[in-house]
């Protein structure tokens, strides 16, 4: 039977550690009528994680670790992943990043059910676009992605141009130890968990004689402990390598901040955007890696001698979030903030050269404005996200024909920042506060937007179905920002 297939799948594989790192799945081989596919399994499962020294919390995850085991899999590859849930809550797994098909992309009501606790779903899917993804719940995701489910994806290339002696993947997440707290209680009384916003509404916080807090900055008062790979500050496994290497380092952004990286006394470059690799990049050093909600960044260096620490730069409670670099077995580096203000590399100025777009014509061109503002409702008053004045489900959807070549004005007239994710698709960049990006197509599925920014980007419709296009700050997504891409 189907199960007895699971359990031996599940009992069989092989982790391999890599330090530091996730650890990645091994496949199983196997036969089904259309030929050979390798077969992963992944389990929901509740586990206890300790994020630091004294701080254990009760987490969701897959296959019992934070982040969840790394699915590594070869470009061509048949792939069909069994989600299992043993949690107690719905869940599934969407994607992120990764062009599916539709009846793939985990999103319960709209592609598929919730895998209910106790069922199973097995995804399908041909891995043909190489490059660094994630995976993660789509069910009530402001509280999964936040408890855990989340994991790396990432698609080999058949023909790696560059050898790598060493390669990395580290996920950035933040955590709110009052959140978790609270919603264990919750869930205690609320059999459904799901739709509720918790830590969102302002009446919750009745402390009349405090300033108001805007939500944004309620979350970032809420969010207290730093993570890369589940862990924080002294916990996280210092990445050895030797002077000379080459190392490629894969940046996921799997939390709801953004987070800025610096590499301490190292040269680097950027390769790859949301996977997408860019045609040029050059050498830097002294800038950090602004890395919004769900977005990528591959990162190729020559190990230094002094390359010292990789860590957060933004705000000195995220010195948690700093990973130590062992050259030759010496570690001799302190958190220090940096000497001089660095600033956010702007990753605009990857697309460079001749114009790609002047002549192409447009099927559809549509405007998003994104906006916050505090509605009144049964007594209290909550921030809702917008787009277009309207919040989820009350957004029309973006409705396309296949083939078409569809352009999004994306303007945020709002206070705080929208790392919009489109589904399914990856969509091109083409112009930033109305200035052209020129040249070498810089291709993105989360873009981050910025107040007072406007960002035109343009995709082909070549992806039949229905799609979320929502915004990565997975708070402002549950409250409103959230909308669909439908094929006619
Ligand atoms: Cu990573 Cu709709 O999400
Ligand atoms: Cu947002």
């Amino acid at each position: 039977s189907g199960l007895a297939v699971i359990a031996a799948a599940y009992g069989g594989y092989d982790v391999l550690t890599k330090q530091a790192s996730t650890e990645v799945l091994q496949g199983v081989e196997k036969q089904d009528a259309q030929g050979a596919y390798q077969e992963y399994v992944v389990e929901a499962r509740e586990a206890k994680w300790e994020l630091k020294a004294g701080e254990k919390i009760s987490a969701w995850t897959f296959n019992g670790s934070v982040p969840g085991s790394e699915l590594r899999v070869q470009e061509g590859e048949r792939v069909k992943v069994v989600l299992k849930n043993t949690l107690e809550q719905p869940v599934s797994i969407h994607w992120h990043g990764y062009p599916v098909p539709n009846a793939m992309d985990g999103i319960p009501g709209v592609t598929q059910n919730a895998v209910q606790p106790g069922a199973s779903f097995t995804y399908e899917f041909t891995a043909t676009v190489p490059g660094t993804y994630w995976y993660h719940s789509h069910q009530d995701s402001a509280t999964q992605v936040d408890r855990g489910l989340y994991g790396a994806l990432v698609v080999e290339s058949k023909e790696q141009k560059v050898k790598y002696d060493r390669e990395f993947t580290l996920l950035l997440d933040e955590w709110s130890t009052e959140m978790l707290g609270a919603e264990q209680e919750a869930t205690g009384h609320s059999g459904h968990g799901g739709g509720t916003t918790s830590g969102m509404d302002h009446s919750g916080h009745s402390d009349t004689s405090a300033p108001a807090l805007s939500h944004d900055e309620m979350m970032q008062q809420m969010y207290n402990i730093f993570t890369v790979n589940g862990k924080a500050g002294g916990e996280i496994e210092p990445l050895q390598v030797k002077k000379g290497e080459k190392i490629k380092l894969r940046l996921i952004n799997a939390g709801f901040q953004t987070h800025q990286l610096n590499l301490t006394n190292q040269t680097f470059k950027i390769t790859h955007l949301d996977g997408q690799p860019l045609q040029s990049s050059p050498d830097v050093s002294g800038a950090l890696l602004a890395i919004a909600p769900g977005e990528r960044y591959d990162v190729e260096l020559t190990a230094g001698a002094n390359f010292g620490i990789l860590c957060a730069n933004d705000s000195p409670a995220k010195a948690d979030m700093a990973v130590h670099v062992e050259v030759d077995g010496n570690d001799s580096h302190e958190y220090a903030a940096p000497a001089v203000e660095l600033s956010p590399l702007d990753i605009t100025a990857y697309g460079k050269a001749a114009s790609v777009n002047a002549n192409v014509k447009y099927d559809l061109e549509t405007t998003l404005l994104l906006n916050n503002k505090v509605v009144h409702k049964d007594g209290k008053s909550q921030e809702v996200y917008t787009i277009n004045g309207n919040i989820h489900p009350d957004i029309p959807p973006l409705r396309v024909k296949k083939g078409q070549v569809v352009k999004v004005a994306m303007t945020n007239e709002g206070t705080s920042d929208h790392p919009m994710h489109l589904h399914g698709h990856f969509f091109q960049v083409l112009s930033k506060n109305g200035q052209p990006l020129q040249g070498t197509p810089l291709l993105k599925d989360t873009l981050n937007v910025k107040p007072g920014e406007t960002y035109e980007v343009a995709f082909t419709a070549d992806n039949d179905g229905n799609w979320m296009f929502h915004c990565h700050d997975l708070h402002h997504a549950a409250a409103g920002m959230m909308t669909t891409v439908e094929y006619d």
